[in-house]
């Protein structure tokens, strides 16, 4: 008989021997985990797996303490910072939270405290029950009433300086408002992405061919760690304030008091939030926040009971890694197990092939699902992107029972294979080796940059495949681009497939076509629907350049690189004769796109491939032809900064930092976020700290706001 597997061997049966090597395992596991998720914002294993690998962890420190590892993750919170930004040490540990999953887990947590402090029967402990934000928690530091630094939990002990980012959002105050407030006050709290906001992004990244995010968390997660803070700015992050860390005086004695005080100081705290005074209305609490969940606009997770009174929590303190006086109660996953009936495969603008798993129709959490994504060949197969098995080796097969998780509330996928009802005969799924559009290319695995074998397909049929052309022409008649009324995702499909429109140009013929095609006598058009739509074409023929770059579909140019290649080259002429330049290699063209703002290799070489491609060339000079491009305003050049890129740093006095951006860009600087090689001026203000010293060090000039303000003329 083959030796089982000591994975499966529940804790109490384990020999020392064994439970040494399961330590092992469990110790690589979860810092393999850990830095999935908060190094590279990409979770292969859902919570409750990860979970529950810290909890069989712990049972067997628990059992067998002497096999404890020093690099225990009992030990750890989360994992080290990525090193992008620069590292700050917490004042006062950021520490996680016991979970509690069910019921008398919760009686247990409480039964623990009333005995800790030893409570009589009748003593009341109030609580503050708080919604467990999905988020990531953030540490705010003010001196003075400003805030001087923001920074990631990390490890628990030093996380990331993101404090150029984080003053981007609306919801963090960069001075507390209020009197007589303490020296030094840290505040801490999730910062969210909401549903709607993630979807909008999802949308636009999926538009520019680009990464989608899994949920919001994650999106949340690789806003805030953007290196300009421009990119964050864009997107819209909220924050709730409920916790702290060094404080010079405290001005509650309680969690709800400090909540409250919180939102004096100009914080959003949670509205669902309760003081809560017996387990029966903790549980209550817990019952009606998980009913609400689904409604919520952002993503929670459980909710946290946290013993009121401060002075108790003090007592109580902590053990390991988290506060004897705080609980997480965690809602079961969002889950439903059902029938995989068919893998389909989708072909998207750019080519990559994408299966889409087609299920019997289930109910998860209040919302039908009947499609999942399944991502790529790797996922299929059960192995993630490094060679690591994300289903313990389970790969999923046509006819399989699945275990289906809504992520984030959004995305759907498969969590599991129920291997037991694995249907006989079922065969390992093929991922395609040609792609199924008409044309039948070969399908070729992505090079990574690291030059590595990645995870996405792609189709070779390029642009003479029809399925790209179709998703083409979507993105170029839709809401962000041509924006044109009556041409949506369905009519284009129609349009394509009978022959009328098989590339953009065609689209402003149509109507001149129309005497041969009679479009009104298709189904479903008329006379004034016909006419409606031409009408809309033709109000269309004039567009401005930043919209024309973007309906091009050139993959990794989305609307925010679109529009500032619109603003770096002002005209279409201007543009176009740049990209020629650049799919030829011509340096100095490269150079001018590359010295442009938002602008790098990955754009590049895509206008490189793009322009570079006769096919492309033929289709863009044909659809010039019947339009107008509307020149976008490029800013000024004639100024004394006209081109060159500033950083501000330290306070300034004579006017705010966001003013003072706003002046540069004005007058043709670009007001950068942090010091390189790139940057032309440092203005540095009192407090400044380690961009001036960054700008030392590159020999780059550093001005006074006063020296400033003369160089600019003001
Ligand atoms: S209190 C010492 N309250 O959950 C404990 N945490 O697993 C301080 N979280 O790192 C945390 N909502 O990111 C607390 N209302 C809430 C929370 C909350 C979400 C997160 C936080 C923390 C993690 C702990």
């Amino acid at each position: 008989m083959p030796a089982k597997d000591p994975s499966k061997i529940p804790v109490s049966d384990l020999t020392s021997v064994q439970a040494k090597g399961e330590l092992k395992r469990l110790a690589y596991e979860i810092a393999l985990n850990d830095k999935r998720y908060y190094q590279e914002d990409a979770p292969k294993i859902t919570d409750a797996a990860y979970d529950a690998l810290r909890d069989r962890n712990a049972a067997i420190e628990k059992r067998f303490p002497h096999l404890i590892r020093p690099d225990s993750p009992s030990k750890r919170v989360g994992a080290a910072p990525t090193g992008r930004f620069k590292k700050v040490r917490h004042a006062v540990p950021m520490l996680s939270l016991d979970n509690a999953f069910s019921e008398d887990d919760v009686r247990d947590f409480v039964g623990r405290i009333r005995r800790f402090l030893k409570l009589g029967e009748d003593e009341k402990i109030s609580f503050s029950a708080e919604p467990k934000i999905d988020g990531l928690s953030m540490s705010l530091r003010y001196e003075d009433g400003e805030l001087v630094t923001a920074a990631t939990r990390g490890d628990g002990t030093e996380g990331e300086d993101v404090t150029a980012n984080i003053k981007t959002l609306k919801d963090v105050p960069k001075e507390l408002k209020g009197r007589n407030l303490p020296k030094v006050v840290e505040v801490r709290g999730e910062v969210y992405m909401t549903k709607a906001a993630f979807l909008k992004l999802n949308e636009r990244q999926k538009e520019a061919g680009e990464a989608i995010f899994a949920n919001p968390r994650n999106s949340a997660a690789g806003s805030l760690r953007q290196k300009d803070p421009a990119i964050t700015a864009s997107r819209p992050l909220g924050f709730f304030a409920y916790a702290w860390g060094e404080m010079s005086e405290m001005p509650a004695d309680s969690q709800s008091g400090m909540i409250k005080w919180f939102e004096h100081c100009g914080f959003d705290t949670n509205p669902l939030t309760k003081t809560c005074h017996s387990v029966e209305e903790l549980l209550a609490f817990h019952r009606h926040i998980e009913e609400r969940r689904a409604r919520l606009d952002y993503d929670i997770d459980g909710v946290v009971y946290k013993v009121d009174r401060l002075d108790w929590q003090e007592r109580l303190g902590f053990v390991s890694r988290s506060p004897r006086w705080a609980i997480a109660h965690k809602f079961p996953a969002e889950r439903a197990i059902t029938v995989l009936n068919d893998i389909e495969i989708q072909v998207g603008r750019t080519g990559a092939l994408t299966p889409v798993g087609k299920l019997e129709a289930v109910g998860v959490g209040g919302v039908i699902v009947q499609n999942v994504t399944l991502h790529n060949e790797d996922y299929i197969k059960g192995i993630g992107g490094d060679g690591e098995p994300i289903r313990e080796g389970r790969d999923i097969r046509i006819g399989d029972t699945v275990v289906i998780q809504r992520a984030g509330d959004v995305i759907p996928q498969v969590v599991d294979v129920v291997i037991d009802k694995r249907p006989h005969g079922a065969k390992p799924y093929h991922f395609p080796k040609k792609c199924p559009c008409p044309l039948h290319t070969d399908v070729v695995r992505e090079v990574t940059a690291t030059g590595e074998e990645g995870a996405r397909a792609r189709c070779t049929g390029e642009f003479a495949c029809p399925f790209q052309k179709i998703e083409h022409l979507k993105l170029f008649a839709s809401r962000r681009a041509f924006d044109i009324e009556g041409l949506g995702e369905k009519q284009v499909e129609l349009f394509f497939e009978k022959g009328w429109v098989k590339e953009p140009a065609d689209i402003f013929t149509l109507e001149d076509r129309n005497a041969k095609i009679k479009l009104e006598e298709e189904e479903g058009y008329g006379e004034t629907s016909v006419g409606n739509l031409f009408g809309a074409i033709r109000e269309r023929r004039a567009i401005s350049l930043d919209r024309f770059i973007y309906a091009l579909g050139m993959r990794h140019v989305g609307e925010t690189t679109a529009l500032a290649l619109a603003r770096g080259y002002g005209s279409w002429k201007a543009f176009h004769e740049a990209c020629l330049k650049v799919a030829k290699g011509d340096e100095e063209a490269i150079a001018e796109m590359d010295a442009l703002d938002q602008i790098g290799d990955t754009v590049i070489d895509s206008i490189k491939a793009y322009f570079g491609e006769s096919h492309n060339k033929g289709i863009v000079e044909r659809l010039i032809k019947q339009i107008d491009i509307r020149d976008v305003a490029q800013p000024k050049k004639d100024t004394p900064i006209a081109g060159k890129t500033v950083v501000f740093t330290g306070a300034l006095e004579k006017m705010t930092r966001e003013e003072a951006k706003a002046m540069a860009e004005r007058l043709g600087a670009k007001a950068a976020g942090s010091v390189s090689k790139k940057t032309d001026y440092v203005v540095a203000g009192p407090g400044a700290g380690s961009k001036l010293a960054d700008a030392k060090k590159l020999g780059i000039k550093v001005l006074t706001e006063d020296e400033w303000l003369k160089l600019v003329g003001q």
